[in-house]
């Protein structure tokens, strides 16, 4: 694939640190994402080829078209950490200029890169250079904080430099996930430039994603706490978009979902912590069932991936609410 499907009917699934590693990527595909991004990698944790950094990219033939989001201030391992990627077969690359964790903000990256533009167009060039046309976008915020909104002229530059798509997460990045995504900001960056534009920001259900779509006329959506939450909602927001009601929740339908996970977990992934981190995630998915308690601590005392099937296997019998309990606030990086 030369180039990446942009457009309103391609939904994407956001970068998600601890979150979208192949297993979550490719239950989110089964359920209709049209292209995925990696959790963050540090570029310079590339150039030192550290077991931390190349575990998060482990891909799969069938786990693509796939976005690498790379993140790091420095300009200079980005030219290794490419070249690297590119070897390994990467084709689609991502800057992340718009984390406001502070253990990504202290070294000068993430969000903090939008306080010294030249910096992340610096990053930019690197990575287009390497990747080619078409290949790299950039995420990020609208400016690192209220007053300093400097998306605009960051996309600007970036259009010139030729990076083939632009995120945008509506919020400053010194307001971390506080407030809400300003919708309207979206609007505006979609009319500033004719780059691409994919939104991010508070798209919690299908319905707000195809509401932002009309909204705004952005280009695509990006689903991020809402398919952490129910990796369904691909599916939900393809059927809105073709007119049609979204499916009904059923425990059966949870079920399934559950077990895809436990399935593409195993295939991918049997070690110990890949099934710590899933049994941490299950009772979130299980977060739409009413009575939910019982089986919430059934699932956390299970020891082995059998006995971790076997109580999964129990939502089938369970009622979801709808719409979910969803906390989006329950979720958020520190
Ligand atoms: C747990 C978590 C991890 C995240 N990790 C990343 C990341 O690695 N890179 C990135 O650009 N954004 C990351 N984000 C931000 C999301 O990609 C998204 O832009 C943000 O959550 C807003 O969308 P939402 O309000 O629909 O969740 C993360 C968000 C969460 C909640």
């Amino acid at each position: 694939m030369k180039t990446l499907p942009i457009s309103p009917e391609n939904p994407w699934l956001a970068p998600l640190a601890g979150y979208s590693d192949l297993p979550f990527r490719m239950l989110c595909r089964a359920h209709g994402a049209a292209v995925t991004n990696t959790e963050m990698v540090s570029a310079k944790g590339l150039c030192y080829f550290n077991r931390g950094t190349t575990s998060l990219l482990q891909t799969h033939p069938d786990d693509a078209p796939l976005v690498l989001q790379l993140f790091g201030a420095d300009p200079e391992p980005y030219d290794q950490a490419m070249d690297k990627t590119l070897e390994m077969g990467f084709r689609f690359f991502d800057l992340n200029a718009g984390c406001p964790v502070r253990k990504v903000t202290k070294s000068g990256s993430g969000s903090r890169l939008l306080e010294d533009p030249d910096r992340l167009c610096a990053i930019a060039e690197i990575m287009v250079r390497k990747a080619g046309p078409g290949r790299v976008g950039v995420k990020t915020r609208l400016g690192w904080e209220n007053g300093n909104d400097i998306f605009l002229d960051v996309a600007r530059r970036l259009e010139d430099i030729g990076v083939a798509w632009m995120t945008l997460h509506p919020r400053y990045g010194k307001q971390m996930f506080t407030g809400s995504a300003d919708w309207s900001r979206l609007a505006e960056i979609k009319q500033a430039v004719s780059l691409p534009i994919v939104g991010s920001g508070d798209l919690y259900t299908a319905e707000a994603a195809v509401r932002c779509l009309r909204e705004t006329g952005i280009d695509a959506v990006m689903f991020a706490r809402g398919a952490m939450f129910d990796p369904t909602i691909f599916e939900r927001f393809h059927a809105l978009m073709r007119g049609q009601e979204p499916p009904r929740r059923t425990g059966e339908q949870l079920d399934r979902v559950v077990r895809m996970h436990i399935r593409y977990t195993r295939e991918f992934d049997g070690s110990e912590r890949a099934f710590r981190k899933l049994r941490s995630f299950i009772p979130r998915y299980a977060k739409g069932l009413r009575d939910i308690r019982s089986l919430r601590n059934e699932l956390i005392t299970c020891e082995t991936w059998e006995q971790l099937e076997a109580a999964a296997s129990r939502i089938r019998e369970m009622e979801p609410a709808d719409p979910l309990g969803f906390d989006p606030a329950a979720v958020i990086p520190d």
